[in-house]
């Protein structure tokens, strides 16, 4: 007893100790103040603006290689490194190039798609996904990720549906808070993207967003705002496009009047690459860093083509003959220094982790729970017996899917292909058996990260077939994974899909084997949505996503019941492109009009895109947004307000029960719409305005709450410039779905 008292009393001595000479350092630290850790960043912002040549300060607004911009040598301040984002760290590239630099450590922990996450409808696991990745950036020196993306989901064509979250503003707004706050737990900077109504791939530099105030302000921008304003988002990236006539990385708009003002932003404005269009426009259009911009200097500068750049040497032409003023470049240096004490400069100095267990282990969870069971009549999960036979098809059954995509490929320590989980699975159980069934994509290389697959197969497309179909006949289950790729023209940067259909034959495919054997589950693997008019063939069919490093594992976790899928829609799958809002050309994918060298994009739709459109215009849609099934049932009862009317300032509360009175335990998402029946103004059927997973065992009953306010129950009114919620009637429609509503309540604001 006498020891350990004596141990507390040395601990607590040391302690105090401790906290004096912290307290002592910080009293008598006599360094310059922005070196002072203990300080305000703010003060130190300014201590160390004030020290700063105008060469200086405009030396940090621009890149000084492809993925880093200056810091101050002089003053010991260090350089920013930015990093692709938003799956996993990218590979490292050469310092001018878009090459590979060829390092042999930087493969990283690849993380599901940012639409995989969606569907996970999950707010923790957005926060595992974000401190996560953050960890790894960190770990990899990096102090801005590019990304999370959050544009939405206009049209299902967009080559980047994948990188982003969905169609619905509510859903992508709740996920990307804990997002962006977990990575920057680490301190690195999230750096929100592409802002904004960047939602299209075709002619994405030429493009001009013609959008409306109601519009912008009702779709194309809460879920950024609650990044910034929820989330304290510390960087946010401009779009390549044009919005109503003005670049987006340099308008005064949307970056100076509404991010910086109306919400309020004090990170940094960073460029997409190449991304900066104009001197003037670059000084006052409200963007801090410029990166990547392609100019010929890169190549034929004597000196430093980086000089070049529109927020370099004609910045401080600008500013030695007084055409641009020191206020803003003193605003833009600011931001950015801000950015280097909040990550780099942070007094908590993380060191993050890189390819943990930890790490790989998140990557399954999110991958599995964000998958979507979309059908089933319950032979799913698989139930093969001793010694069964289970025949796999399709290419994306092998094909390692990691690689590809464009800014977002990435080079992983390891890959878990489907057919080889699979094969784990039922080891000493079952024979499991891969049949290619068709050829889709061969590349194997993306930027020069190699898979090493071999992908090539001399087969013709009927023999293919017709080997597949042989080995299917007496299977006790045939599963086919197909679906889209990230190569051109599929779930790719920089080019959009033609139509919503499988490509490469794959329904073919489909038909035969579900000739050949009724016992057929489909698998489609995309990050968008595929029509599947081959529906009534398939006994089960699940969505499942690009899920990076485990995906294999994940997908055989899900259709062997070891997890009970739990993912739901974060987009409308339609039955075909038709029945989509877009119906013209000047909507999708733009006009060129006489007398402009720009596309003109109008969104005539207005705020009608995903359920919204379908819903209000009663087209079914062939899977509806927020639709997934379990394999267990839930059952809804109860449902109440806690009183008829709501002024206002006030609230309501709604609260549901929800049992599980199925056979598995297993997971729900309870969604909560909000309709405006009677309003002076259109507007949609409903609008999601709340959700929450809820895990229930097998017998259980959980009650799930909400609490509505006056701005769930708002529209945009552009002339006032307000948000507006009208009195009158509202109703609360609760359900598992938005096309599967188990209660509806009402309730009037006065
Ligand atoms: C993409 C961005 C990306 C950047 C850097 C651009 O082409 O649009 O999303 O972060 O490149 O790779």
């Amino acid at each position: 007893m006498k020891k350990l008292l004596a141990s507390i009393a040395i601990i607590l001595t040391a302690l105090v100790a401790c906290k004096q000479n912290q307290k002592q350092a910080a009293r008598t630290f006599d360094g310059p103040a922005y070196l002072n850790a203990e300080l305000p960043i703010d003060e130190r912002v300014e201590d160390a603006l004030s020290r700063m040549t105008t060469e200086e300060k405009v030396a940090i607004l621009h890149a000084q290689s492809k993925f880093s911009s200056a810091g101050v040598p002089r003053l010991g301040i260090p350089e920013l490194w930015h990093t692709d984002g938003p799956h996993g760290i990218r590979p490292e590239v050469l310092w001018d190039e878009w090459d590979q630099a060829g390092w042999t450590n930087d493969s990283c922990t690849a993380f599901p798609a940012l639409i995989n996450l969606a569907a996970t409808w999950d707010r923790d696991l957005s926060r595992l996904y974000g401190r996560s990745i953050g960890e790894e950036a960190r770990y990899r020196e990096k102090d801005i990720l590019l990304g999370p993306g959050i544009n939405m989901g206009r049209t299902p064509l967009n080559g980047r549906t994948f990188e982003y979250m969905g169609e619905d503003p509510y859903l992508a707004g709740k996920l990307v808070v804990p997002y962006v706050q977990g990575v920057q737990s680490q301190n690195v900077a999230a750096c929100v993207k592409h802002f904004a109504v960047n939602n299209q791939e075709t002619r994405r530099t030429e493009t001009n967003s013609i959008v409306d105030d109601r519009t912008l302000y009702e779709i194309y921008l809460p879920a950024f705002k609650a990044a910034v304003v929820e989330g304290g988002a510390w960087a946010i990236m401009g779009s390549y496009n044009l919005w109503n006539g003005t670049y987006n990385c340099h308008n005064d708009r949307l970056l100076n009047q509404i991010l910086k003002g109306e919400w309020g932003f004090d990170g940094v404005v960073i460029s997409d690459w190449g991304g900066c269009r104009d001197d003037d426009e670059a000084i006052t259009g409200g963007l801090d860093i410029e990166m990547g911009t392609w100019t010929d200097g890169l190549r034929s500068a004597a000196s430093n083509g980086y000089d070049l750049y529109h927020l370099a040497n004609p910045y401080l032409e600008r500013l030695r003959d007084g055409r641009a003023s020191e206020d803003i470049l003193n605003d833009k240096a600011r931001r950015v220094l801000r950015t280097i004490f909040r990550t780099s400069m942070s007094p908590v100095q993380n060191f993050g982790s890189f390819t943990s267990p930890e790490h790989f282990a998140a990557a399954r969870k999110i991958a599995a729970e964000g998958i979507v069971l979309l059908k089933n009549d319950g032979i799913l999960p698989l139930r093969v017996s001793e010694g069964g036979k289970i025949v796999v098809v399709g290419e994306n059954a092998y094909k390692m899917m990691v690689v590809g995509g464009g800014s977002s490929n990435l080079k992983t320590k390891y890959e878990i292909i489907p057919i080889d989980a699979l094969k784990e699975a039922f080891a000493g159980k079952a024979e499991v058996i891969w049949e290619r069934g068709y050829v889709g994509d061969v590349t194997t290389d993306y930027n020069r990260v190699v898979t090493g697959q071999k992908l090539e197969d001399p087969r013709s497309p009927a023999k293919l077939i017709a080997d597949a179909v042989a080995a299917a006949k007496d299977a006790d289950v045939v599963i086919f994974i197909g679906g889209l790729n990230k190569s051109e023209g599929q779930d790719n940067e920089g080019t959009d899909r033609k139509d919503i259909l499988l490509p490469y034959g794959q329904e073919k495919v489909i038909e035969a084997l579900a000739e050949a054997n009724p016992r057929l589950v489909v698998v489609n693997i995309s990050g968008s949505p595929v029509a599947m008019p081959w529906e009534g063939k398939a006994r089960a069919i699940v969505q499942g996503w690009y899920g990076g490093s485990e995906s294999g594992h994940a997908l055989a976790d899900v259709l062997t019941g070891a997890v009970n899928p739990s993912g739901k829609l974060p987009f409308t799958i339609p039955y075909s492109l038709a029945d989509g809002p877009l119906k013209t050309e000047r909507q999708y994918p733009g006009i060129l009009e006489k007398g402009s060298d720009k596309w003109q994009e109008y969104y005539d739709e207005g705020i009608f895109i995903g359920y919204r459109w379908y819903d209000t215009k009663g087209i079914k849609p062939q899977y509806a947004f927020g639709h997934g099934l379990s394999y267990t049932d839930f059952t809804y009862s109860g449902a109440a307000l806690d009183k008829s009317t709501m002024t206002e300032d006030g609230t309501i509360h709604v609260s549901v029960n929800v049992s599980n009175s199925g056979i598995y335990d297993g997971a729900e998402v309870v969604q909560l719409y909000i309709s405006d029946p009677e309003c002076s103004v259109e507007r949609p059927a409903k609008e999601l305005k709340g959700f929450e997973k809820v895990f229930i065992k097998v017998g259980e009953t959980t009650t799930v709450g909400f609490d509505i306010k006056a701005e769930d129950l708002s529209y945009f009114d552009a002339a006032a410039h307000k948000w507006v919620a009208e009195k009158g009637e509202f109703k609360v429609l609760i359900g598992s779905a938005s096309d599967d509503i188990r209660a509806t309540l009402s309730f009037r604001l006065q």
